[in-house]
């Protein structure tokens, strides 16, 4: 049998896969109740949302759009610069349109504070986050999360979308490394 090429990495596994899948159901059944009758823009935000993303859509039973939005603020680094950079833009035009933002994790929310004066200044009908995860004790300014899968303690996550150096990201559960160099 192949190795776990992570197993030597990991310290500790955060949050397991079914825990993971089944809180991103409870989600997706919150929105398809939500936006009965309507066919929201699901916007993921790249690429640490991929992950989250491409479940969640699968379960969502309403007719909706999906498109994504990269931007950056970490780069290489554990620490956020501080600076969020639009790396590449939507495809659709959201004016007058539903939109749900998918993140996969508010930190210091300064992306999220980015995200929210750019759509908002494209004129959608609506607008709304949906972030798997939250550390509320980083945050610097303060913003809003419609729909939230956990909220976790001041620890650096990997897996499931979010990295470390560009790695971990394909890991399909949430863990803590045992070395990080910030
Ligand atoms: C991460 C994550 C969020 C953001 C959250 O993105 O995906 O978008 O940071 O942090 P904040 O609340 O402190 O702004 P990152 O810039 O690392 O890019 P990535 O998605 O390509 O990993």
């Amino acid at each position: 049998m192949r190795e776990e090429w992570w197993r030597k990495k990991v310290e500790e596994i955060l949050i397991p896969e079914d825990q993971i899948q089944r809180r991103v159901a409870e989600l997706a059944d919150r929105i398809s109740d939500d936006y009965q009758g309507h066919s929201p823009i699901v916007v993921g935000v790249m690429r640490g949302a991929g992950v989250f993303h491409a479940d969640l859509i699968r379960r969502i039973s309403l007719k909706i759009s999906i498109d994504y939005i990269s931007v950056s603020s970490y780069g290489d680094n554990t620490l956020s610069s501080g600076e969020v950079q639009l790396v590449k833009d939507l495809k659709m035009a959201v004016e007058g349109e539903h939109v749900i933002l998918v993140e996969d994790i508010v930190d210091t929310g300064l992306t999220l504070g980015f995200l929210t004066r750019l759509f908002s200044a494209r004129n959608p009908e609506s607008l709304k986050v949906c972030s798997l995860l939250s550390k509320p004790a980083c945050r610097k300014i303060d913003v809003n999360i419609d729909y939230l899968g956990f909220e976790i303690p001041d620890r650096f996550v990997v897996g499931y979308g979010l990295d470390y150096r560009q790695k971990y990201r394909n890991l399909p559960f949430l863990a803590v490394l045992s070395e990080v160099e910030e």
